[in-house]
């Protein structure tokens, strides 16, 4: 993490009862920059809080702000152990993690694969363009014959994605005189949405759940160092990950972004700190979806921005919990229930889009489509 974020964060440790501890943290790095620099990265180290003692590790770079940590580091075993060499494994963790690391070796590998496989459709998603003539065809085999039909509704739709479209919501704020010093990503998976959104505002924080996204996310989003490899799928025939994908690496970092583990479900974060909240694609992933417009409410400053979108692929026992919890009359339209909610919340919906289409390239010949409803919403006084 970088030393500039610090500010932002705030212990995730529940209390008893429901609160959390929220107290400010102290950060110790294990090799502190030989010469004073404003902004540097913290490779290795600890966050501990200063109220309750409670102490976080900083891993390959990576803090991981989550209530338990030694939980938190045997559930995501895989994707850990592939990038980080395990002597920078905190002592305190390592036996536990071993343990955990044994069990999975003897598992299928298949897994493994598909959880590379999503990552890969991920970063395409994020950080690839349709429209750069000078760049490769990526969507196209190598050789026999490309869908005509894949390659127009690529080449038609791949560059008008959600990301894009909160580009221009952003782009619009910031010229209309809004304040956009802090923003906060909740999900913020591969963190290709700070990149397009960097010119507009002072400072972004990515967080998610995903040890693997966030890794890829400060690889490309901040250009820190990456050991595992990206491919992307072409034919199957030729295997799941067939193509290097080449992607144009950030080149370095301004203190201006950063992207930490945390869970949505214990939020290590300042409230009332933050002008735009954004939430892609997560909502539906939450047992509980009713506290998403409560939680970025309670980050917000007032008046502050939630920007909120998703496909709603509830999980049938979400649906059946969210289902009695809105009015009868929106529940056979998931966009409006939603918007219910954030208004509930005490939001004020300010601009939506219905039917946002977003494409997944999954291989020559398969493109996934979702159609994704985007709201805007103020954060009433
Ligand atoms: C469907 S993906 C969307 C990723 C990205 N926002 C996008 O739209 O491309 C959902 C993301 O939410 C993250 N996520 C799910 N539950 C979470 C939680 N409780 N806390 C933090 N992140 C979570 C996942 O790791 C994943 O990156
Ligand atoms: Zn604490």
């Amino acid at each position: 993490m970088l030393n500039t974020t610090l500010p932002f964060l705030r212990c995730p440790k529940k209390r008893k009862g429901k609160d959390r501890c929220a107290g400010k943290l102290k950060l110790a790095s294990n090799h502190p920059p030989q010469q004073r620099t404003e902004v540097y990265e913290v490779r290795s180290g600890n966050l501990t809080c200063k109220d309750c003692g409670s102490r976080y590790p900083i891993i390959s770079g990576i803090v991981l702000l989550v209530e338990n940590v030694s939980e938190y580091l045997v559930s995501h075993v895989k994707g850990i152990s592939r990038l980080v060499p395990l002597p920078e494994i905190p002592l305190e963790y390592r036996d536990d993690f071993l343990t955990a690391k044994a069990e999975i070796e003897i598992e299928q590998v298949e897994e493994d694969l598909e959880a590379q496989r999503v990552m890969a459709l991920y970063l395409m998603n994020h950080y690839l363009s349709a429209g750069d003539e000078s760049g490769e065809r990526w969507w196209k085999p190598r050789s026999g014959e490309a869908s005509p039909l894949i390659d127009s509704l690529i080449r038609e739709y791949w560059d008008k994605s959600p990301i894009v479209q909160i580009g221009q919501w952003v782009s619009r704020l910031a010229k209309q005189g809004e304040s956009m010093s802090t923003v906060v990503e909740l999900g913020c998976g591969v963190g290709g949405i700070y990149p397009v959104i960097r010119p507009y505002i002072k400072s972004y924080l990515g967080v998610d759940s995903s040890f693997s996204s966030i890794a890829l996310a400060r690889h490309v989003a901040l250009g820190m160092p990456y050991s595992g490899s990206i491919a992307i799928p072409e034919d199957l025939l030729q295997g799941h990950s067939a193509r290097k994908l080449k992607l144009r690496v950030a080149k370095g970092f301004d203190g201006s972004g950063d992207f930490i583990v945390g869970d949505i479900d214990a939020p290590p974060l300042a409230s009332e700190s933050w002008d735009l909240c954004l939430v892609l694609n997560a909502i539906d992933m939450l047992e509980e979806p009713a506290s998403l417009p409560r939680l970025q409410h309670k980050l917000l400053k007032a008046g502050g921005i939630a920007i909120q979108t998703g496909p709603y692929i509830w999980h049938e026992f979400v649906s059946k919990r969210l289902r009695p919890l809105v009015p009868a009359e929106l529940r056979g339209d998931s966009a409006r229930a939603v918007e219910w909610l954030y208004e509930q919340a005490g939001f004020t919906i300010e601009d939506r889009i219905n039917h946002l289409p977003w494409l997944f390239f999954k291989h020559v010949r398969q493109l996934e489509i979702y159609s994704v409803h985007l709201l805007l919403a103020r954060k009433r006084a």
